[in-house]
């Protein structure tokens, strides 16, 4: 079968087709990745297949794989199963957080370069899409005056704004283990060694520094809205066996809601990230 390769909207997102299993564990095709995730932000490979010894082999010609210690797989420690079974992860019970946009590791010194998840049961139901947003593309596409209202802001990213989204009214207990996880000051405005920018925000942004709350709070709704866009978004409607890799350093993502009884199944790696925020 023809390999094709497809751009998915005008600003984001790259399909590829018939480039399957062990095909994909190959020097070219993930320097042809790599070339396409900084070009498009996310990656599609349809119904490729790939096993899980592929997957991480795949993944280290991508990059530095970081290991899952949580990830719950019998056999990989590269490998985190991403379900709301417990019997499958420990994480299980925390999958509801990644209902609302966010980036991952933003509370790292230097946040995941990307994320591969591929898809190994998908629900009949078609609950548990998954949604990117290009704030590349958000931030290009602002005023020269916008931008400059921007510069030089900080934001501190926490674990407890993004659990906030999921439980308002945390127990004392609770927030405290939220708070035992460090948080850390980010610039808004992530300028790569390349000159290109991106916004750093979603649902662990909690407050801008030097602002007051309600102001600050303003400010990162008003950016999450423009840079969630439909213009900016792509929306990947799961088939089993799809891998969809996506550069963590500027796409937003969040799965679509899914139950607790949803019998959808990924299996991830992560890249350790390449650039500190700056
Ligand atoms: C994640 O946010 O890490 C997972 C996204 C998904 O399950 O679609």
């Amino acid at each position: 079968m023809t390999v094709t390769v497809s751009d998915i909207t005008p600003t984001t997102g790259v399909e590829i087709t018939a480039l399957v299993g062990d095909r994909l564990v190959d020097r070219q095709v993930a320097e042809e990745c790599r070339a396409a995730l900084d070009r498009r932000g996310v990656v599609i490979y349809r119904e490729a297949h790939i096993g899980d010894d592929d997957l991480v082999a795949f993944s280290r010609l991508l990059g530095q794989v970081v290991p899952l210690p949580l990830g719950g797989h019998p056999t990989h420690c590269e490998i985190q199963r991403i379900t709301r079974d417990p019997s499958k992860s420990p994480l299980a019970a925390c999958r509801e957080g990644t209902f609302h946009w966010h980036i991952d590791g933003t509370t790292d010194e230097v946040p995941n370069k990307a994320t591969l998840l591929t898809a190994r049961q998908v629900p009949d139901d078609g609950g548990g899409d998954t949604e990117f947003a290009n704030t590349f593309a958000a931030y290009e596409a602002m005023s020269d005056t916008e931008k400059a209202e921007l510069d030089g802001l900080r934001v501190v990213h926490g674990f407890a704004a993004s659990q906030l989204l999921v439980t308002p009214d945390p127990s004392p207990r609770e927030r405290a283990a939220w708070d035992r996880n460090p948080s850390r000051e980010q610039p808004l405005v992530w300028t790569r060694a390349g000159g290109r920018r991106s916004l750093l925000i979603g649902a662990t942004a909690g407050e801008v520094v030097g602002r007051p709350a309600a102001e600050g709070r303003a400010l990162l709704d008003d950016l999450l809205d423009r840079a969630t866009r439909p213009e900016f978004t792509l929306r990947h409607r799961w088939r089993r066996g799809d891998l969809v890799i996506w550069d963590n350093t500027g796409m937003l993502h969040r799965a679509l809601p899914y139950g607790e009884a949803s019998s959808r199944l990924m299996h991830r790696t992560s890249l350790a990230g390449e650039e500190l925020v700056a």
